[in-house]
C-alpha cells in the first residue's frame, strides 16, 4: 500500500518529543513490510542544521513553485533525503520566511504572534502539490497531531472536494489531544475552506477555530496512541474539551500502542554508551552507571538507587509531584537524575534542588539526545509522573535498558508497564502508582526501592523488561488494518 505521513515532526531532523521519535520509526517498520511509505515534515531550522552539522544537504526534488493561501503566491521548493540507514524517503517542504525560523520547531514569528495555522496550512497545500505533480498519489493520507489536518479536511468535504482526493483515505494519528490549534475565526480564510465548514460547526468549537477538531470530524479514521487513552480521551476528564466529538467518532476510533525502534534504541548497539550490555551480560550497565555518576557528581561507590527522568516540563508530564517529592526520596537515600526542559519554572526548581541536595539530585535542563540515552542505560530507575501520557516512550526504552520504570497507572504507562503486586513477579516489569500526587508518588519510588535491595527480585524485574517486545511489529500491522478500513469507509479498494 502506498502511504503519505505528514507531521510536524520526524526524527533525526527535526524533533520536541515522541511524535518525531512515532514518525521515524512507523514509517520504517511499515517499509520493512513491503509498503511504500514516506514521510512529508517541513523543512525548518533544525532540520538545515542537522544537515549542515553533517556536511551534507538534502537533494532539490522538484523544481520551486508557487503555492496560494490567501490568495497570494508563495515559493517553495521541495528538497528530499532518507530517513538514516533506510530507503524510507523524507520530502521537506522548504520555504524560509515561515521555517527557518530560530526558537524551536512551535517558534512565534517576529511580533510574537502564534501563525502555527498559517505555517501549517502552506505546508499541507505544499505537499498536496508536490504529490500531484510528481503523481505520486497515495492510498493513504495518514496525518499526525493537529499541525496537518487541513488535509483531512481538503478530502472529506465532498461538495467542494478536490476530485484528486477521490482515490485518497485519510487516517489521522492523535498523538496528544492536548494541543489542538486553536485560532480565532478571523483565521478561516487562511484555510481555504468554504464559510459552511465554520456554520456547520466542522472546524469551530466553542466559537474558536480548532484545527483538532476538523482533522478528527474530516478523517476516515482516527487512531490514538494507547488502547487506555484512546478510551480517556472520550471522558470529559481526559478529552481536553473534545471528548463529545471524539465519542461521535467512536466507531472509527482505536488505539495502538506506540513500538519503538530497536536500531536506535538498543544498549548492545547504541553509540552513546560508554560500554553496550545485553540481558545475558548486564556488566556494561555498570559502567554506564558509573560514568552517569561522573556526569552528576553521584558518588559512584555508593550502591544507592539511582532514579532517572527524561521529558519535557510541561504540565502534562508532572515534573512538579516530582520535585516536589524530590526533598522527601532524598533523605532516603535516592539520587535523581532528571533531563528536560520547558517551563522556566520548573527548570527553576531543578535548578534549586541541585543547589540544596549537590551529589543526590542533578539536574541537566536544555534538550540533549546523547545523554538521553546515557541516563536511560545509567539509571537502576526511571520515574514518570506523568498526570497523562497518550502512549510515552521513555518508559519504553527503560524497559530496553534494563531500567526498571515507575509510572503513574494512566494512558500508555498503564498500558506498557505491568505493576509488581506481590505475586507476580515473573512477569511484573515495573511499579505504578495511582494518585498525581508527591505522596503517591514517593510511595511508587520507595516500593521500587524496598525491592532493589533484593538483588534477585530486583533482577528478575530487569530481565522481565528487557524481554518484552515493544518493537513495532504488532501495531504496524495493527496499523495496516486502519489503512485498509479507512479504505473500506470511503468505498475504496485496497
Ligand atoms: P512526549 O512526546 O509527550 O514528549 P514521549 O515519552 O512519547 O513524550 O517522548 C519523548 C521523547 O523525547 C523521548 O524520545 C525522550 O527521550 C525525548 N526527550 C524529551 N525531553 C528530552 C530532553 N530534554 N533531552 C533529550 N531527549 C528528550
Ligand atoms: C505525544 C504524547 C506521548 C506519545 C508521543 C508519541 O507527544 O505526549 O505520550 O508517546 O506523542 O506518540
Amino acid at each position: 500500500m502506498r502511504i503519505a505521513n505528514l507531521s510536524a515532526e520526524v526524527s533525526p531532523f527535526a524533533k520536541t518529543g515522541g511524535l518525531g521519535d512515532v514518525v521515524s520509526s512507523l514509517p520504517k517498520a511499515l517499509a520493512a513490510t513491503g509498503h511504500d511509505v514516506d514521510v512529508w515534515v517541513p523543512f525548518f531550522l533544525e532540520a538545515a542544521d542537522w544537515f549542515r552539522r553533517r556536511g551534507t544537504w538534502p537533494v532539490q526534488e522538484l523544481d520551486p513553485f508557487d503555492v496560494s493561501v490567501m490568495g497570494a503566491p508563495h515559493r517553495v521548493s521541495i528538497l528530499g533525503a532518507n530517513l538514516p540507514g533506510t530507503s524510507v524517503p523524507v520530502h521537506f517542504v522548504a520555504h524560509d520566511p515561515l521555517f527557518h525560523r530560530p526558537g524551536g520547531l512551535y517558534a512565534k514569528n517576529e511580533h510574537g504572534v502564534d501563525d502555527g495555522i498559517w505555517r501549517f496550512s502552506l505546508f499541507v497545500r505544499a505537499a498536496l502539490e508536490a504529490m500531484k505533480r510528481t503523481g505520486d498519489r497515495p492510498q493513504v493520507l495518514h496525518t499526525h497531531d493537529w499541525h496537518p489536518g487541513l488535509a483531512p479536511m481538503l478530502g472529506a468535504w465532498s461538495s467542494w472536494r478536490d476530485p484528486w482526493f477521490d482515490d485518497v483515505a485519510s487516517v489521522l494519528t492523535i498523538h496528544n489531544v492536548g494541543y489542538q490549534g486553536i485560532y480565532g475565526p478571523d483565521r478561516l480564510p487562511v484555510l481555504g475552506l468554504p464559510p459552511e465548514t465554520w456554520t456547520g460547526g466542522l472546524v469551530e468549537h466553542s466559537g474558536a477555530l480548532n484545527m483538532l477538531k476538523g482533522a478528527i470530524v474530516a478523517a476516515d479514521m482516527v487512531t490514538t496512541v494507547s488502547p487506555t487513552y484512546a478510551w480517556e480521551i472520550r471522558t470529559a476528564e481526559g478529552g481536553a474539551g473534545l471528548d463529545g466529538v471524539l465519542r461521535l467518532k467512536a466507531a472509527r476510533l482505536t488505539g495502538i500502542l506506540n513500538g519503538i525502534d530497536r536500531e536506535v534504541w538498543n544498549p548492545e548497539s547504541d553509540p552513546h554508551l560508554a560500554a553496550g550490555y545485553s540481558m545475558d551480560d548486564l556488566r556494561g550497565k555498570h559502567a554506564c552507571r558509573e560514568e552517569l555518576c561522573a556526569l552528576s557528581g553521584f558518588e559512584p561507590a555508593d550502591p544507592a538507587m539511582i532514579v532517572g527522568s527524561v521529558g519535557r516540563l510541561a504540565p502534562q508530564k508532572g515534573y512538579d509531584i516530582l520535585f516536589e517529592a524530590a526533598p522527601e526520596l532524598v533523605r532516603r537515600g535516592i539520587r535523581l537524575v532528571v533531563l528536560g526542559s520547558g517551563e522556566p519554572a520548573l527548570e527553576g526548581s531543578m535548578r534549586l534542588l541541585e543547589a540544596h541536595f549537590p551529589g543526590y539530585f542533578k539536574g541537566f535542563v536544555g534538550y540533549d539526545d546523547a545523554l538521553s540515552h546515557k541516563i536511560q542505560a545509567g539509571c537502576d530507575a526511571l520515574v514518570v509522573p506523568s498526570r497523562y501520557e497518550p502512549c510515552g516512550l521513555t518508559q519504553l526504552y527503560a524497559l530496553a535498558y534494563g531500567t526498571v520504570p515507575v509510572v503513574r497507572r494512566t494512558g500508555g504507562l498503564a498500558d506498557s508497564i505491568i505493576g509488581l503486586h506481590g505475586e507476580n513477579l515473573d512477569w511484573a516489569t515495573g511499579f505504578h502508582f495511582d494518585d498525581a500526587s508527591p505522596h503517591a508518588l514517593a510511595a511508587g519510588v520507595l516500593h521500587a526501592q524496598s525491592v532493589f535491595f533484593h538483588r534477585d527480585a530486583w533482577s528478575r524485574l530487569v530481565r522481565n523488561g528487557m524481554r518484552a517486545d515493544f518493537s513495532w511489529g504488532r501495531s504496524a500491522n495493527d496499523y495496516e488494518l486502519v489503512y485498509r478500513r479507512a479504505r473500506e469507509v470511503r468505498g475504496l479498494p485496497w
